[in-house]
This record gives C-alpha cells, structure tokens and sequence, in this order.
C-alpha cells in the first residue's frame, strides 16, 4: 500500500522521521509493504512545499538548514492549514512546536487533517494534552486512525504498551522519568558538568523544546503527566490541578549532597487515583539509590506502571532525540498500514 505523506513542521523530529525514512525505504517496502510519497513538507520557518508526484525526501534533507524556497520543483507556499486541506495526503504528520497553554496551531492542524480525511500521526503534546476527547471522537466518527505514540517517552513504545498490553488491568498509578533533557542535565552536573554547558548540549543533541524553560520548569512532564492522565484515567484532571517543579533550583551542591548520602535527583512526574480522585505531579525528588529509577540515566526515560493484576511494571527506553522521536512516528505509521490494510 502507498501512503501519501505530509508533514507538518520539518525541525529535529520531522527531519529524523524524513533521515530514517530514506534511509529504510527499501527495508520497509520489502519486509512490510510499506511505500510511501511525500507529498508536502510545511514549516513556520522553512517554507512550505507540495507535489502530488512526490517529493525526494534525500533533496529535502539537504535543505533542512535553510529555507525550502530553493527546492528543485513543487508548488511553493501557503499555509500549513491550507497545505494540508490541498495536499490529498492520506496521512498527516504534526510534528509542529509544542505549545501547552492553547495547543495551537497544532490542534487545528490535526483537527483540519481528520476534516480532510486523512488518518494523522502527531508527536505533538499540546494536542494530546489539552484536546484528547475532543480529537479521538472526530477521528472515530470520521473511522480515521490518530496515534501519538512520540508524544511520551519518544519511540519508547510506553503508551502503546499500558494501551494495548495492559487492557484489562486497572491502572492505579504510572510515575516515571518523562523528560530527557532535564534527566540528561542531572547526569551531566552529576559528573561535574556546569547546568548552562549541559543544557546546550542537550540542545544541540536535540532533546531540548524549541523554548527549553518547557523542559528545565517543569512543563513539559507535566504535559506528559496530563497526556498519561487522560489516556489511562479518563482525562478529568486539569493543567491547573498539578503541582509543578521544575530542576532550576537544584545546585551543583544539593546534587553532592544527595551523592554523599547515597541519594540522586531525578525530575519524577506522577499521576495517580486517590481516594477517588485523579492527582498530578511533577517535581525533583532524592531518591536512594536503591530505587531503580536512579539507574536511568542520560535521556533515557522510565515509566512505572502500578496495576491491579500485575502489580508494577517498568518500561524503560528513550526519551528524546531526533532519531528516536522520527522512530516513534515510523511506527505509528507502521502500526497504521497494518491496521488499515
Ligand atoms: N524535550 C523533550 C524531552 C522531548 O527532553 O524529553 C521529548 O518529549
């Protein structure tokens, strides 16, 4: 089966979902009957790009430093909401900025996406954790596929797994590392690192959001926090209900401390049933080193999942970078083509 692909924002994420795309193209066609014809590349600082022939994924690659203008062919220009209701992409990958206080523009996006009948794949969290209901009710009327596994813990299939693997049990708790950049930043000032030094670092391996307050502040757990709330526990809490830390009062000093003592830091975000209720929160802990969440290290996230029938379950893996997200989107497109074919 072809799929007909356009892609909604071309930063870290969508240029490696575009690297990993060419580089297994003939993989993926082989082993799954997988082809796929880009049909539009659309980015708030890049340009936007269309071709009902297909785009050549290796030219737009080349191009991601700079602007898209100079692309050999294609219609150039628009919008992204108007790329996506002219591609006649059959999916659409919203792989745009993350903004948790409106989800915009990327909701609109996935909302236009479904309203043009295509199936939509996102990594975005705004979406997901401000609009969940609202965006998997139009996707299930329209009979459209929507997945978001990038959206936690990159391509570290957590969501996929509590979804599909874990139906049947009663999920009382999930608690876990869920951001990368600040678990990267804490290994990096544990090894004597400066904080400036290791945020830019980060960023410059991509695990870091566009504005990386999201990730030292707090927010961008908390988005998570709220995306595990809404998908594992009926979606009633609130942004505004979580208790929210970020790692930027942590000093090099608390880190040699809790060391000394046998402790290490770790940014945890939970969300929980409790006494009925549905509780949120995101804040640094010193955990001893006989928790196994210390061990995690680097970007690496973990998710521990509290279960009526399986008592606690543990899925460790990646937690950002452009590969790993571009992977997580791979196989949600994968999960798609099996699904719909
Ligand atoms: N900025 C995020 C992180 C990216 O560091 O975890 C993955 O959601």
């Amino acid at each position: 089966m072809k799929h007909r692909l356009a892609l909604i924002g071309f930063g870290n994420v969508g240029q490696g979902l575009l690297s990993i795309l060419v580089e297994k193209k003939e993989a993926l066609r082989r082993e799954y009957g997988f082809e796929l014809e880009i049909v539009a590349v659309c980015d708030m600082l890049k340009g936007s790009l269309r071709d009902a022939n297909g785009l050549d994924g290796q030219k737009l690659l080349d191009l991601a430093g700079g602007t898209l203008d100079a692309y050999p062919g294609g219609t150039k220009g628009g919008d992204a909401l108007t790329v996506i209701r002219e591609s006649k992409a059959t999916v659409v990958v919203e792989a745009s900025y993350t903004d948790l206080t409106t989800g915009e523009p990327a909701t609109s996006h996935v909302k236009a996406a479904f309203e043009s009948g295509a199936h939509v794949v996102t990594t975005n969290k705004g979406p997901l954790a401000l609009h969940y209901a609202e965006l998997v009710d139009l996707a299930r009327a329209r009979k459209l596929q929507f997945r978001f596994e990038g959206t936690v813990m990159s391509g570290t299939p957590m969501l996929s797994f509590g979804m599909k693997n874990l139906a049947g049990c009663e999920i009382t708790e999930i608690r876990g590392i869920f951001n990368g950049t600040t678990n990267f930043i804490l290994t990096e000032m544990e090894k004597g690192q400066a904080y400036a030094e290791a945020l830019q670092k980060a960023q410059e391996l991509g695990y870091a959001e566009a504005d990386p307050t999201g990730d030292v502040e707090g927010f961008d757990t908390m988005g998570k926090v709220l995306i595990l709330s809404n998908v594992f526990m009926g979606g009633v809490m609130r942004k505004d209900e979580i208790a929210r830390t970020g790692i930027t009062a942590l000093t090099p000093e608390d880190i040699r401390k809790a060391a000394a003592e046998g402790k290490r830091w770790k940014l945890i975000g939970s969300v929980r049933r409790e006494g009925g209720k549905v509780v949120g929160s995101v804040g640094p802990q010193a955990l001893p080193l006989s928790n196994p969440l210390t061990s995690v290290m680097g970007a690496t996230n973990a998710a521990q999942f509290a279960t009526d029938l399986l008592g606690e379950v543990t899925v460790v893996g990646a937690g950002a970078g452009r590969r790993e997200t571009g992977f997580a989107i791979l196989a949600d497109l994968l999960d798609i083509h099996r699904t719909i074919g």
